[in-house]
């Protein structure tokens, strides 16, 4: 039939016909379009979302590989779905630009529902941008400021806190080499992590065998697994209506939060009791004073005393993961390149007398272990991608400290700044200088105390687990001492106590 008798066909319809006709293609132009959006949102590239539920399942076990992947076929900014959710991933230099040149329109959060459940809503770090997140994020800040690097008292203060608990540490591994031989180290490194940060945040430090404090430290890595592995629920929000094992999940999740939100009031409540006016014991004093008179930002933009514990709860909480992650890699490297573990126990030797620890302002002249740092702290997946550009870095998937440094073995600014550690932009990490001067002290003050080696029987390897950070499965090491424990049972460490109490 050619285009004249489609017409004249068309004519001779009843008018129910033609009704039913018009609907069929009204319906099929809807369909049409549903399915331009739902496979090309923002006209970006990206592979084939199934229905439902997306890309979720390609993502795997190790997202960032999965995302390189992608990269390398759609280009560096491409575009996945996760369950009803169009989600748009930066790779490589694309990460920078945007943060840093697009930075208002990259310092949002997501609206999930999980993000909700974090601090009852009052989280900074899970909150939106807008003017109170401005105020709070000051306010959060200039706390953490106040106790790292702010001045070089406040710096001396963390330095006692972190060189007493990696002493302390030291002990436990020696302890417990001499007991198993080959031990798993995660649980101390966590513990110890959390005992330095509890120090600054509530003034005391736990035993290590301590109840409470083993569940608080329990919690928080229960808590990044469940947020990190990009909780279900919050792209599938439907999932929460029936029963089924994504929903348990989440379920616990909000059970941790309100938990944790428990012990961080419970020291809120302690500290109140008996903080004296003008005088600041640790962060949770400073955020009292400073918000229980209120501090003002725009017009109309007020944070008060209700945003004390969300702030300690902030600063405490993104403190563990990432820190003692960190501090697991490193171990882990330096049993994997003895050769590496040797060049820094020889630098620190020429810099260190063997009766002295190290300090913070050695830093300056071991500029091995900083580079050394540079090429370890590359824990967060979305920034896996620039810190592995082949453009941009030589063979990035060898170990290689020396990359960081120049011709005359100083640190190489240019290229220290270009790795991609606590992000750029608006939301770039508040506890940078903090974490630095920690993974400093504990590097510099390990290997120029001791060695460590692998367990044979289990060998070293750099698989990873996905959670907000890569971290390193469990490995077994045993630690000795390169002289004796003179200059240890020298410095004392503060006793261990509950803190708030003993305030
Ligand atoms: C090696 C250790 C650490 C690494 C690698 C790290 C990395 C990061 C990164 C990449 C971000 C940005 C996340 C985003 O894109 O939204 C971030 C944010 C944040 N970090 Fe860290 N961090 C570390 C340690 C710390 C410590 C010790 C603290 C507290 C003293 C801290 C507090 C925060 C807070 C509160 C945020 C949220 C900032 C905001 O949303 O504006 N971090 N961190």
């Amino acid at each position: 039939m050619g285009m004249q008798g489609m017409v004249e066909h068309f004519i001779r319809l009843s008018p129910r016909n033609i009704l039913l006709v018009a609907l069929t293609l009204l319906a099929a132009y809807h369909l049409w379009l549903l399915m331009q959006k739902w496979l090309n949102t923002g006209n970006l590239p990206g592979p084939f979302p199934w229905p439902i539920i997306g890309n979720a399942p390609q993502l795997g076990s190790t997202p960032h590989l999965f995302f390189t992947r992608m990269a390398q076929k759609y280009g560096n900014i491409f575009q996945i779905k996760l369950g009803s959710r169009t989600v748009v991933v930066l790779n490589g230099d694309t990460i920078k630009e945007a943060l840093v040149k697009k930075g208002v329109d990259f310092a949002g959060r997501p609206d999930f529902t999980s993000f909700k459940f974090v601090s009852n809503g009052k989280s900074m770090a899970f909150g939106d941008y807008n003017k109170w997140w401005r105020v709070h994020r000051r306010v959060a800040h200039s706390t953490v400021r106040a106790f790292s690097a702010g001045k070089i008292e406040t710096k001396k203060a963390f330095e006692n806190h972190a060189i007493s608990e990696i002493e302390e540490l030291l002990r436990v591994f020696l302890k417990k080499t001499a007991e198993e031989g080959y031990f798993v180290p995660h649980q101390y490194l966590v513990i110890s992590t959390a005992n330095i940060m509890s120090a600054v945040c509530f003034g005391g430090r736990y035993t290590y065998d301590d109840k409470e404090f083993q569940q608080v430290v329990g919690r928080n890595d229960k808590f990044t697994r469940t947020v990190g592995a990009g909780s279900m629920v919050d792209v599938m929000p439907w999932l929460q209506y029936f029963p089924n094992p994504i929903k348990t999940l989440f379920e616990q999740f909000r059970e941790l939060n309100s938990e944790f939100h428990d012990f961080i009031m419970g020291k809120v409540i302690e500290h109140r009791k008996t903080i004296e006016p003008g005088i600041i014991r640790d962060m949770t004093d400073a955020c009292i004073q400073a918000l229980d008179k209120g501090i003002s930002g725009s017009v109309g933009v007020e944070l008060g005393k209700d945003y004390v514990s969300p702030t300690i709860s902030d600063i405490f909480g993104a403190s563990q993961d990432t820190l003692s992650t960190s501090l697991q890699w490193i171990t882990l490297i330096l049993m994997r390149y003895p050769e590496i573990q040797k060049r820094l126990q020889d630098e620190v030797a020429q810099v260190v007398h063997r009766t002295q620890l190290p300090t913070i302002e050695d830093q300056a002249r071991l500029p091995y272990v900083m580079a050394f740092i540079y090429e370890n702290t590359v824990v967060f997946v979305n920034q896996w991608s620039s810190n592995h550009d082949p453009d941009k870095w030589t063979q990035p998937e060898v170990f290689d400290p020396l990359r960081f440094l120049d011709k005359n073995g100083a640190l190489d600014k240019d290229r220290t700044s270009s790795v991609l550690i606590f992000s750029v932009g608006k939301r770039r990490c508040i506890g940078e200088d903090l974490s630095r001067m920690h993974l400093f002290l504990f590097t510099a003050a390990m290997v120029h105390q001791c060695e460590f080696k692998p367990d044979p029987s289990c060998p070293l390897t750099m698989d990873c687990d996905y959670g907000l950070s890569l971290k390193p499965r469990l490995y077994r090491m045993a630690v000795s001492l390169r002289d004796n424990l003179d200059l240890l049972n020298s410095v004392g460490l503060p006793q261990a106590d509950q803190p708030a109490e003993n305030n």
